[in-house]
């Protein structure tokens, strides 16, 4: 389709031409004849110049004044139609200006809140509908769309169907996270927290399946890991062990992030991200250790100097502190399977001859941002299920129907649940997950 306004990321393919941009004023400058704007469209930033003389010389002395007039008063974030001649320019880092011909205000704006100083978080969170105008916001935007279109390239590379779960529940996926429960006409029914027991009925039904969508958890936690409400692409699949299901995770993340590469690099580019580490994790090969063996070496190393960790006992689940720590030290996306059972989930299935410890993996990414990936291979007996059921306090009768995928031809599965915003800020190195999202939710925040 072609289109009546080129966007800015587009006019390199325009060089010499003249074009129309639709777009905002995100800064302006400039001195006596010359006015120098910083336009913004959503898919980049770049500059467009207006000359006094060119103006004057086009549309006579009168009307070329009013119209260079008006270039100069123009305020942050008025929209316009900018008409310009495409110029290569070395000297900028986009590579490209706009020799500007004309120019029409289409909306004005006054006073806008966010200006080029510094503001603090609490601020620029209240005016995040705002905030997302801002270079390394879109920036997050344009790696979090990359991902999104990676992964839906990777599973149906890899033969496995959209699937898509429900969000109200009548039980709980995770009985190791907190529920949103909410009034369903008279019943209580609980925002999902996870696809994956409705994802392993989509996996008996039609093989390898996946979902990507909002999931919820009532976290108290305030850090900056956490979301209340956020996006998990679960997969499933039949007939694999748990082993096979980490040599998937792992092309899927490497897939992820040649993705963004790809597709973003002038994002990647504008949060200045060390590309060089990016591309370390493509060419080796995960790590991968033991629960058991990560405590000995987070014992082993409690009292070296960059050892910012309490003490762990076996038999506890991992802090941040922990989780970064042993990320650096291997300083590669890295493993840590079989954890105990104890604080995993229910569906769990145990290690063969060691029923204190689960056939799972969570993924923890490098440079200290977490956790990006949990995952497992299932319980597939009927009767060890109902009773790890029973164990952790849950209600048999609100899982007879996730019970029953193991009475009609229960097979060996595994699956996975990647975080998105999680992986946002890995790839995009950023360290606080609210950029990650396009309005974050979290314990004190559902505005706007
Ligand atoms: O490890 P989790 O809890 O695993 C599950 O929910 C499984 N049912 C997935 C499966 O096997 N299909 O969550 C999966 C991922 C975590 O590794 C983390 O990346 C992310 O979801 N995550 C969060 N992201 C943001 N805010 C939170 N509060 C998160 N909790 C988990
Ligand atoms: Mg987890």
């Amino acid at each position: 389709m072609s289109k009546k306004y080129i966007s800015i990321i587009d006019v390199k393919d325009h060089v010499g031409q003249e074009i129309t941009i639709g777009a905002w004023v995100a800064n302006k400058s400039g001195k006596g004849k010359i006015a120098f704007l910083q336009l913004r469209d959503g898919t980049a930033f770049f500059q467009a110049v207006a000359f006094k003389p060119n103006f004057i010389e086009k549309f006579g002395e009168e009307e070329g004044l009013a119209k260079f007039d008006t270039i100069k008063k123009l305020s942050q974030e008025t929209s316009v139609l900018v008409k310009g001649i495409v110029k290569e320019d070395e000297r900028s880092k986009f590579g490209y200006e706009l020799d500007v011909t004309d120019l029409e205000v289409i909306g004005e704006s006054t006073d806008y809140p966010i200006t080029p100083k510094e503001h603090g978080t609490d601020f620029l969170m209240d005016h995040r509908h705002l905030w997302l105008r801002s270079r390394k916001q879109m920036a997050m935007m344009q790696i979090r769309n990359a991902l999104i279109y990676a992964s839906y390239e990777f599973f149906d590379q890899n033969g496995f169907i959209k699937f898509d779960s429900p969000i109200l529940s009548g039980n709980a996926a995770e009985n190791t996270t907190e529920l949103f429960e909410t009034d369903y006409f008279g019943n209580p029914a609980f925002l999902s927290q996870s696809g994956q027991l409705y994802l392993e009925a989509g996996a008996m039904a039609l093989g390898r399946v996946f979902d990507f969508g909002p999931v919820f958890r009532a976290e108290k936690s305030k850090t900056r890991r956490h979301l209340t409400e956020f996006w998990m692409m679960d997969a499933e699949y039949p007939f694999v062990t748990h082993d096979e299901s980490l040599d998937l995770q792992e092309a899927y993340v490497k897939a992820l992030i040649q993705g963004v590469l790809d597709r973003a690099p002038q994002a990647l580019d504008i949060l200045e991200r060390n590309t060089d580490l990016l591309k370390t994790y493509l060419e080796q090969p995960f790590k991968r250790v033991s629960y058991d063996e990560a405590i000995d070496l987070l014992q082993e190393h409690e009292n070296d100097e960059d050892a910012d960790y309490e003490h762990i006992e076996r038999g506890e689940d991992f802090g941040s502190p922990h989780e970064t720590w042993i990320s650096n030290y291997f300083g590669l996306p890295t493993f840590i399977v079989n954890y105990p059972a104890s604080f995993k989930a229910f569906y769990m299935k145990p290690v063969p001859g060691n029923e204190d410890r689960v056939l799972c993996a969570d993924l923890l990414a490098p440079e200290g941002y977490g956790e990006i990936i949990g995952g497992s291979e299932r319980e597939t007996d009927y009767d060890k299920l109902l009773e790890k059921i029973k164990e952790n306090g849950l209600d048999p009768k609100d899982y007879d129907w996730y019970l029953q995928l193991r009475q009609y031809g229960s097979v060996p599965h595994a699956g996975f649940g990647l975080g998105l915003e999680r992986m946002v800020t890995f790839v995009a190195g950023t360290k606080h997950i609210r950029e990650a999202i396009p309005f974050p939710r979290m314990l004190h925040r559902i505005k706007p």
